[in-house]
């Protein structure tokens, strides 16, 4: 592991935004606040895990110095993920924090929703509203096969209390697995057309720990094709051109849904994204081979502002063009996808 900011010789510009050089400015934090997680999703994490000691975990105060600074940057949009973040104790008291750093305009949490039915009321009276539900089946069977842990109905649960709560937008992001999504993409769809929910699918991508194959991705396009079969026909949508989600909309005006093309249409080139790990690592892209420490500079003592704008700074200059799974070149990272925040 390098840190960028003691070894490289590279100027980086001080520009009001966090560009780097393919011109892409980055306004989109997401922050994993813990590396565990009450599910094991055979996509994401192996069954047996060290978990980080608590005392190497950022503290509240930390994540939100980084934010201050972040937003000095031009960070308007923060999302915290995990592991599982609601298993981080007192979320809603980080959400608060963030909240109230000016120039953050936007806030959205990425659960697997076991414990936001508990959680659900704090987080919203904490000024959350966006909320992303990982649930990829409603088939108790499956759900345990792919998490390796029961949980269906807390899931349900947690959504219900969360759109009785009042969040919208409601996400629900289902990984499509071959052999899986065959049998679940529809029943997911009527699902979240009936419940309001916006239904979303990601391609599955080469970051989890089992053995990662083309063969196992379920494109999007075969999603799009048995959703306008099977439920409605689907019309495509004016989508936001950052975002990695291609929108679509049901013809009868029932609804909308997603597809996160990563494999079949990598969206690199319009990627506004940086990552802090629950360690305090920065990451400027998911599948990064390298990581600046920003947890040793907040712990350095007296004011770090500078150093950290300059850390986060290097890390965007220094980002490559994009990920490389369609091709021989691509080396997954070390981190698995809990520990490097989803
Ligand atoms: N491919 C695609 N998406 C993944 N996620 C976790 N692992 C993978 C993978 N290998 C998703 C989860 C969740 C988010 C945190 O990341 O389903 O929606
Ligand atoms: Fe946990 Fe999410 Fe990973 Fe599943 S995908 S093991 S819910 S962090």
């Amino acid at each position: 592991m390098t840190d960028p900011v003691a070894s490289s010789e590279i100027r980086v510009p001080h520009s009001a935004f966090l560009t780097d050089t393919f011109g892409r400015r980055h306004n989109n934090l997401r922050i994993s606040v813990t590396d565990r997680c009450n599910l094991r999703c055979t996509y994401c994490m192996p069954e047996d895990v060290t978990f980080l000691d608590r005392s190497e975990l950022l503290t509240f105060e930390e994540i939100t110095q980084f934010v201050k600074v972040a937003a000095t940057l031009g960070v308007d949009k923060v999302r915290l993920t995990g592991g599982e973040p609601l298993m981080r104790k007192g979320l809603h008291k980080l959400v608060r924090m963030i909240a109230e750093v000016p120039g953050i305009a936007d806030i959205g949490l990425t659960t697997n929703g076991l414990l936001l039915a508990e959680q659900a009321a704090e987080l919203y009276d904490a000024g959350l509203r966006r909320l992303n539900v990982s649930l990829d089946t409603l088939d108790p069977g499956r759900f345990r096969e792919l998490s390796r842990r029961d949980g269906l109905d807390r899931v349900l649960a947690g959504l219900e209390t969360a759109k009785r709560a009042g969040f919208a937008p409601i996400k629900v992001n289902a990984v499509a697995i071959r052999g899986y999504a065959e049998l679940d993409v529809v029943p997911l769809a009527r699902y979240c057309r009936e419940n309001g929910f916006e239904m979303r699918f990601i391609e599955y991508m080469p970051i989890g720990a089992e053995v990662w194959e083309r063969d196992k991705v379920f494109f999007a396009q075969e999603i799009l094709d048995l959703i306008g079969r099977e439920v409605c026909p689907l019309n495509s949508t004016k989508s936001d051109h950052t975002a990695p989600a291609v929108d679509y909309e049901y013809s009868d005006a029932c609804g909308r849904v997603g597809v996160i093309a990563s494999v079949s249409r990598p969206f690199c080139q319009q990627c506004n994204r940086l990552r802090l790990t629950a360690d305090g690592k920065v990451r400027n892209c998911l599948f990064a081979l390298d990581e600046a420490d920003a947890k040793a500079l907040l712990r350095s003592g007296g004011p770090v502002g500078a150093a950290l704008a300059d850390m986060i700074r290097r890390s965007v200059w220094e980002k490559w063009e994009g990920h490389a799974f369609n091709t021989a070149q691509f080396v997954k990272p070390d981190r698995t996808m809990h520990a490097i925040g989803g």
